[in-house]
């Protein structure tokens, strides 16, 4: 089935937050945010600024009514600056007037008297100097300081990522207007309607029940709204709550990539021990995590980090521990992986490491070292429908390893200025929120009475197709045409108490609740139909078990009768069959004590093996990746079109994170890659020249919606691979030259500037 959006985005019909219909009265605010990122607040002038025409209002802190307080996991983010800055792009005020014309002139007049305070932008500098968000979490399994006597071969190293800029297409931004009784609707653009909604009662100082939100879609999300949306709903929820206006908030984009926080920043120390058979016996990793300024959600990141810290690897004896660092920076957020990313690449380091020491291939220790049926997670989970060595022989299988290997050397015997190098990247990511309370979702399903159908979910559609699998689910329970099934906005006051769409478990947790609601109507419009096509039966003999609905005909036994879809529930509507549902979902199995960081926290793993083959050009530094060929355990894939689109996008996107995007402030914490010009995200010339996309054959997993597995954040991890294969170039241009590789570090994004460096450092 076609995404149902596809037609609507390429036409320019879509609605997203600034194509919203204005009106009349509307209002613009414009956020006015520290120009320093550490400092007392000594005096902020706003008078010349309120004095431009066209100034309604300028708020700060001072006119919050409840809390000037936004964090979610942790209450350690003001909304606005009180006393004290902690990041450079802090709102300070907010500016309120007729147009954003106006709203920019005035902000340029706004004066601010700062007493700057000691920058910190390094998180281990963080560390020596105790601020940590939370305290240290460790994940054990075995006991790796015995372990060290029993490995034949021992290594340490350091493994650093950058962040990375969500970019979405979309900037932040929300639009809110006054509703009676005091009450609001906001229009934003969010990943997490209730997380806007608990935040806006909370600074309004009201119920959330006075608090709407309303989401159609958003222009990209990939984690930088699931929490980060919520401050700029709040601040045009204030004004429009104060004012009792429409006020709207469409971010410009420089404003937004200096206000908001990215991925992670990750500085990590490893040790690894193997024995004689290269098969890994001990892994020890320290995390420091570049959180910023405050908690947002840093620690939940963190934890992702320690889950999949050895990747698709058993390693029986692990510990792997982790510091939130407290730094200048804006808060730093969920990026799709949430931390998984990072902790990966620390282990892939760690082999690459091995590798280049011992002068062997790291695909033989990574193929050694594969999860078994049965393998134990350092998290105490049990691996079950382990898909890590079957993805990883049907990729050697399909592409070949030894082969490609020995084109690639035969190649780089003959060609002295451009190296090719090849990395396989096995993945391995568990599904469902690491916070066992996040799973559970709802659905509210109406049949109209013409035989159409609405849908709501909690799940918010931001481009990954999310609607359209839910379009699915409800054509296929019902067995209607999809066209007769239309997805509405998320909204909280149809669907409240949602979790975010994020984890990559939104169609799943959506889509069985969905499931659950539709399942209830069609048992009731059976027992109809039963009635209707045995008339002599009371409503207590009816045998709905013999009703079936196969393409909009009802059969009766299997046999076809003159019923169809459309009639029977007009039928049922006139006989007072209730014709509307809402369903609940929660995950079941799925268990975690944090106590002892033990338990069972995953609905199940998504596994799958990317080959990558890159050509490095050794006289500038600069390469392309000629090819990423991987097998990906989809599980029973439900639509191609959206499972493919994620498994593409999801391989771009890391390799930008691995490559070329590269996220940098100054030591005084002031963002200087802040334009499109200053950061660089992969373009139609930095794709893959051939992406090839195989799926796993299985029978997929029963906790997945209709079987199909989930496919937003795992494939971004394929695009690690992109690192080490230009590394391996590297190594063989330095080989033929008899140069070794002891200097060379783990340090991404792996830009041309430093390929020249490894080239000839
Ligand atoms: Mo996603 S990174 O779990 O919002």
């Amino acid at each position: 089935m076609k995404n149902v959006d596809s037609a609507f985005h390429v036409t320019g019909r879509s609605i997203y937050l600034d194509d919203i219909v204005v009106q009349q009265g509307t209002l613009y605010a414009l956020p006015y945010d520290a120009p320093s990122a550490h400092a007392h607040v000594k005096k902020l002038d706003l008078s010349q600024a309120m004095a431009v025409p066209g100034v309604v209002r300028i708020l700060t802190y001072k006119d919050v009514p409840g809390e000037n307080q936004i964090g979610g996991i942790i209450p350690d983010e003001p909304l606005f600056v009180e006393k004290e800055i902690h990041f450079w792009g802090m709102p300070v005020a907010l500016i309120i007037a007729t147009s954003e014309d106006i709203a920019i002139q005035a902000r340029k007049l706004i004066t601010i008297d700062l007493e700057e305070l000691t920058v910190i932008t390094d998180p281990r500098e963080a560390r020596a100097r105790g601020e940590l968000i939370i305290p240290p979490r460790t994940f054990k399994l075995g006991d790796t300081k015995k372990a060290w006597a029993e490995c034949a071969h021992v290594f340490e190293g350091r493994a650093d990522t950058n962040g990375q800029e969500h970019l979405y297409i979309e900037t932040q931004g929300a639009y809110a207007y006054p509703t009676e009784h005091g009450s609001i609707r906001i229009s934003s653009s969010t990943q997490g309607p209730t997380a806007v909604q608990r935040t806006v009662a909370r600074v309004l100082g009201v119920p959330m029940h006075k608090v709407e939100v309303d989401v159609t879609r958003l222009g990209g999300g990939f984690g930088g709204k699931e929490d980060q949306a919520s401050a700029w709903a709040t601040v045009v929820a204030l004004a429009s709550f104060l004012l009792k206006k429409p006020v709207k908030l469409a971010m410009h984009r420089m404003d937004d990539m200096r206000m908001t926080g990215k991925r992670h920043p990750y500085s990590s120390d490893f040790k690894i021990g193997l024995d004689k058979d290269l098969k890994i016996v001990a892994y020890e990793a320290t995390f420091h995590q570049n959180a910023g300024a405050s908690a947002d959600l840093s620690p939940a990141v963190m934890e992702r980090t320690l889950f999949h810290a050895t990747n698709s690897y058993f390693v029986p004896n692990v510990e792997v521990t982790a510091y939130c660092c407290r730094t200048n920076l804006p808060p730093n957020t969920a990026f799709r992986g949430f931390g998984g990313p990072q902790g990966m690449f620390v282990i892939e380091s760690a082999i690459a490491k091995v590798a280049q020491e011992l002068g062997v291939s790291a695909r033989e220790i990574q193929r050694r070292n594969l999860m078994q049926e049965g393998s134990e997670f350092s998290y105490g989970q049990i691996a079950e429908h382990v898909n890590a060595t079957p993805a990883w022989e049907l990729a050697d299988k399909t592409f070949d390893f030894d082969t490609q290997q020995a084109e690639i050397d035969t190649f780089n015997a003959k060609s002295e200025t451009h190296k090719k190098g090849m990395a396989i990247m096995p993945i391995c990511f568990g599904i469902s929120f690491t916070n066992t309370p996040m799973n559970h979702a709802r659905a509210l399903v109406h049949v109209y009475q013409d035989g159409s159908v609405g849908v709501s979910t909690g799940a918010v559609e931001m481009g990954q197709g999310v609607n359209t699998k839910m379009v699915q689910v409800a054509a296929q329970v019902f067995s209607i045409d999809p066209s007769r099934v239309k997805l509405e906005s998320t909204n909280t006051t149809r669907v409240a108490n949602t979790s975010p769409s994020a984890a990559s478990a939104t169609a799943d947790l959506n889509g069985k609740a969905l499931e659950i609601a539709c399942n209830a109507i069609l048992d009731r419009i059976k027992e109809k139909a039963s009635r209707m096509l045995d008339p002599g039966s009371s409503p207590g003999q009816a045998r709905p078990e013999a009703i079936t609905i196969v393409n909009e005909a009802v059969l009766n036994n299997g046999q076809s009768t003159d019923l169809d879809w459309q009639q029977l529930i007009h039928a049922c509507h006139w006989d007072r069959v209730n014709l509307s549902e809402s369903g609940h979902y929660a995950t079941p199995e799925i268990h975690f004590d944090k106590t002892k960081e033990k338990g069972h926290p995953f609905a199940y793993h998504v596994y799958g093996t990317a080959a990558v083959m890159v050509t490095v050009d050794c006289i500038r530094g600069t390469y392309v990746v000629d090819a990423v060929k991987l097998v990906h355990d989809f599980g029973k894939r439900m639509n191609d079109a959206v499972d493919i689109g994620q498994v593409e996008g999801g391989v771009v996107q890391g390799l930008g994170w691995m490559t070329m995007e590269e996220i940098v402030y100054n030591d005084k914490g002031r963002l200087l890659s802040n334009a499109l010009s200053t950061y660089k995200i992969p373009d139609i010339h930095s794709v893959p020249k051939e992406l090839r996309i195989e799926t796993l054959p299985t029978d997929g997993h029963p906790m997945a919606i209709r079987r199909g597995k989930a496919t937003g954040e795992p494939p971004l991890m394929y695009g690690i691979g992109v690192y080490f294969a230009i590394q391996n170039a590297v190594i063989a241009f330095r080989a033929e030259r008899g140069e070794g590789v002891a200097h060379m570090v783990y340090s991404a994004p792996y830009t041309p500037e430093r390929v020249l460096m490894d080239l000839y450092g």
